[in-house]
């Protein structure tokens, strides 16, 4: 490989031409796949200039300026270009490519997946296609002719309307697909194949019919109804919150099994990772689930936040990602519980973007350079920008969010645009200046927000000082304060929210009717008045601003008894057990006080079963690892074991009594009330197991055996493997046998083995991959197997470095087959300068043998790179 190139948002520049219409024929062949691509070119100066055309891996045929073969001195091609060096103002070329979807294990442009031929074009996959302008700022109508025989692929697909369609004598058949919306080469899709598929149908507001087709193995068609049922719950969502429909007469939805990503929003034809669309009982937990419903509302969302209005360059990823994650959130919070969700989210958040922006990879949530865009699909563009554009719809209120809406779609529709545009939107709409908050766009890194209170009993006065603390960006550069939105409330002796009196010029805080303080610099003071005596502060309410909050402990315990705001009452929960934990590995003992509340909780019948298992929860290693200097896993991993079994042991009879209420067959079914019931009994299972006593065991085990749901097969089996590894011997064969023909089910049976803490787990992840049920060039398989072993505390961080050295040499093999997916798997080294130095050295000696290997791919090139930078 030469030398990797990094681009620059700062050097963008316009395309020379643009491509007005497309229309491309596929003629599918066993072995190779012919594409001849017609462009209608214009160019956008009055002077000659050369066209550029992106390729990459194509075998080129034949080259034609309207419709006559140029001379081959009329171009030049090189790795990753064809340019055409005067093709004139205005005419249609015409591309003809050779491509090999049977062997693109890489899951980009077109492949096949289980048989069936299907495509992933966002990024830069098209131009594993043709050549073409392949840039989001190139939008071009498409029209698509798929030529396949009939018997393996009776299902022709592309985006759009279907045309027409036909066969011919020799048993071949063709379908012609018209997109009329001009849309950018990510969105391309096509599908071809034998697949089996549900249909159903939705009226629009504006009373236009949509016929509605998901496409799945044959087989398979039954486990389609929740994905089908949440598509049309997501349509009537847009409708009703964002006043958008649907505007195509056909919405179509493919799984495949082979994808690099959960799924794809290609125009009127996502393509989807067969784990976000196939669930039934028998087979999908409940969070399977719910995945299902967020990732089915997210590819439908993007129809307008992606694809009618797209993406200037791929800088502006969060413009669509971070928006439409917010949006998808909204929705499950609508569906499910608002504050369930809200603690899932953030959950989400903290365990994974929060370790990336305190890492070397971390980057701002609009990027400004890049070596591998597809390395910028992260938690950071994501879920930080969906937490910016929340916190846009906090300081803007509800009225003012939908209006600001209403104009970026009224003003941008149909455009390729820039962060800037849609700020520009909200602004229009905003109660307060909104340049300092741009700066979240273009800033990295957590900040963290600390708080200190007095109270002054003769005067009844609070006052409250903020202090922001900004970390430098990865590359030493010092960083601005941010302006962000602090909700918060005064609580009385019995919970009630005490009436805001802000002293002195509140002429700065146009929000705090509403509950929220603005905070623009990096130390503020606050004085409320008009307090009978000290309240309880509840701050960060439903976690508005996404920062590391330090408060004061001494509210802890109340806040977690009766905070009116679900989330802090969480958020105490996990601060409590986090110090405790903390205290613990200080060697102290465990605080009665921190058993006591536990105990107050699970008593409780007052409270919703999901957010009571939520408030159950202990704070994950992950979480764990952030607060420490040097990262010291075994002692975080000793300490919560330690204390998953005091908790047991204090609170035994009580979760006994409860597990069985719960654990009764009346718990089926997908609402709230199940949901909640296995939640709650699975966590309080998990507690008692924590003693590996018999009695717990025995529990499990009949659990494993009269389960109804996955939920409570999967929950039983993993702890039973987990810490009775001999009892779990018959279970974990009787799994393995019942679902060894199901692919999903059997990632779920790889992620139990990767994530155990038994000492043979390495020994057992790599007997797996010689099972014939693993496969290499899965993600689903990988990412369950490998990736699970890479996120096992206890074994990647293994103290004589045989997790280390595993890992890195599966990214090697990977790298060949699939550069994305090794890439990701690298992000697991991304703890590298917090360790130890024993582990620092060992983590080096693995990565620099990535590094040094010959032929590695730019994705993995450009993680490896910054972690050992
Ligand atoms: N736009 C897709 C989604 O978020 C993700 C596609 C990512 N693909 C990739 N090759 N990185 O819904
Ligand atoms: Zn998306």
């Amino acid at each position: 490989m030469s030398q990797p190139k990094t681009i620059y948002l700062k050097e963008y520049e316009a395309p020379a031409y643009h491509i007005l219409s497309t229309e491309l024929t596929f003629e599918i062949f066993e072995e190779h796949t012919l594409v001849i691509n017609r462009m209608a070119i214009k160019r956008r100066g009055d002077v000659p200039v050369p066209l550029l055309l992106d390729g990459d891996d194509l075998e080129l045929l034949c080259v034609k300026v309207d419709d006559v073969k140029i001379p081959t001195d009329a171009y030049e091609r090189n790795e990753e270009t064809l340019t055409l060096f005067d093709p004139g103002a205005e005419a249609t070329v015409q591309v003809v490519t050779k491509i090999y979807p049977d062997k693109n294990t890489a899951l980009e442009g077109l492949y096949r997946s289980g048989g069936i031929y299907c495509t992933q074009c966002e990024p830069h996959g098209f131009r594993r296609i043709t050549y073409f302008i392949d840039r989001p700022d190139n939008m071009s109508v498409f029209t698509v002719k798929v030529i396949a025989e009939q018997s393996v692929c009776p299902v022709l697909l592309s985006n759009g309307n279907l045309e027409e369609e036909g066969s011919f004598p020799d048993g071949r058949h063709y379908a012609l697909w018209k997109d009329p919306f001009p849309k950018p080469s990510y969105l391309f899709a096509l599908v071809a194949g034998d697949l089996g598929r549900i249909s159903d149908n939705f009226t629009t507001a504006e009373g236009n019919e949509v016929a509605l087709h998901i496409y799945v193995d044959k087989g398979n068609e039954p486990r389609a109804d929740h994905a089908m049922r949440s598509l049309k719950a997501s349509m009537r969502w847009d409708e009703e919150t964002y006043g958008r429909s649907y505007d195509l007469s056909v919405y179509n939805i493919v799984a495949v099994d082979s994808f690099n990503m959960g799924a794809m929003e290609n125009k009127g034809l996502n393509i989807f990772n067969s784990h976000y669309v196939l669930a039934d009982e028998e087979t999908a937990t409940d969070a399977d689930f719910l995945g299902i419903e967020s990732v089915i509302a997210h590819e439908y969302f993007h129809n307008w936040t992606g694809n009618r209005i797209t993406c200037r360059d791929w800088f502006q990823l969060t413009l669509k990602e971070g928006l439409t994650v917010f949006r998808d959130q909204s929705f499950s919070a609508d569906m499910q519980s608002e504050v369930v969700q809200r603690i899932r989210d953030v959950d989400m958040l903290r365990e994974r973007q929060f370790p990336e922006d305190a890492g070397p990879t971390a980057h701002p949530i609009k990027p400004e350079q890049y070596i591998e865009i597809n390395n910028f699909y992260t938690a950071t563009v994501y879920e930080k920008g969906s937490e910016v554009i929340r916190m846009l719809h906090t300081i803007l209120g509800e009225k003012a969010w939908r209006a600001a809406m209403d104009l970026y779609f009224e003003t941008f529709d149909g455009q390729a645009v820039r962060t800037e545009d849609f700020l520009w939107a909200m602004q229009q709409h905003s109660p307060i200046d909104l340049a300092q908050f741009a700066l979240w766009y273009s800033q990295e890194r957590t900040p963290s927000l600390c708080a200190e209170h007095s109270y002054d009993p003769a005067s009844g006065r609070l006052t409250l000082k903020l202090e922001q603390i900004v970390p430098d960006a990865v590359d030493g550069r010092k960083q601005q304060p941010y302006c962000m939105p602090l909700r918060l409330a005064l609580l009385g002796h019995a919970g009630e929210e005490l009436p805001l009196q802000l002293e002195g010029d509140t002429g700065a805080q146009p929000l705090l009717e509403r509950g929220i303080l603005l905070i623009t610099r990096d130390e503020e003071s606050f004085t409320f008045g008009g307090l009978a005596s000290e309240p309880a502060l509840s701050l960060n309410r439903h976690f508005g601003a996404p920062v590391v909050m330090e408060y004061p402990q001494e509210d802890v315990m109340n806040l977690m008894r009766f905070d009116s705001d679900g989330f802090v009452r969480y958020e105490a929960a996990q601060s409590f057990a986090r110090s405790t934990l903390e205290a613990m590995m200080r060697g102290e003992a465990v605080s009665p006080q921190f058993l006591e509340s536990f105990k107050h909780i699970l008593e409780d019948e007052s409270l919703d079963l999901q957010f009571k298992a939520q408030l159950l929860s202990l704070p994950t290693v992950t979480m764990l690892m952030q607060t420490q200097q040097t990262v010291d896993v075994h002692a975080i991993l000793e300490a919560s074991d330690a204390l998953r079994r005091e908790i047991a042991v204090a609170c035994e009879a009580t979760m006994r009594h409860l597990y069985a209420l719960l654990h009764r067959p009346a718990h089926m079914g997908l609402e709230a009330e199940s949901i909640g019931a296995r939640a709650l009994k699975n966590r309080l299972l998990g507690y008692l197991m924590a003693q590996q006593d018999a009695e717990s065991i025995d529990s499990a085990m009949a659990q494993y055996e009269e389960s109804h749901t996955m939920t409570d097969r999967l929950a039983a089996l993993q702890l039973l493997h987990h810490g009775a590894p001999e009892a779990a011997e018959a279970p974990m064969r009787d799994f393995y046998e019942r679902y060894s023909g199901d692919m999903l089910v059997m990632t779920k049976y790889f992620s139990v083995i990767a994530s155990s803490p038994q000492p043979d787990t390495l020994s057992r992840v790599r007997a797996a991959m010689e099972d014939e049920v693993f496969n290499i060039k899965v993600p689903n398989l990988v990412r369950s197997l490998i990736g699970s072993f890479a996120r096992n505390p206890y074994h990647f961080h293994a103290y004589d470095g045989s997790g280390y050295a595993f890992v890195a040499e599966q990214i090697i093999a990977l790298d060949a087959i699939n550069p994305m997916i090794a890439a990701g798997l690298s992000g697991a080294f991304k703890t590298y300068n917090r360790l130890n130095a024993h582990s620092r050295a060992q983590m080096r000696d693995a990565l620099e043998k990535v590094q040094a290997h010959r032929g590695i791919s730019k994705n993995v090139y450009e993680i490896v790179g910054k972690i050992l930078a």
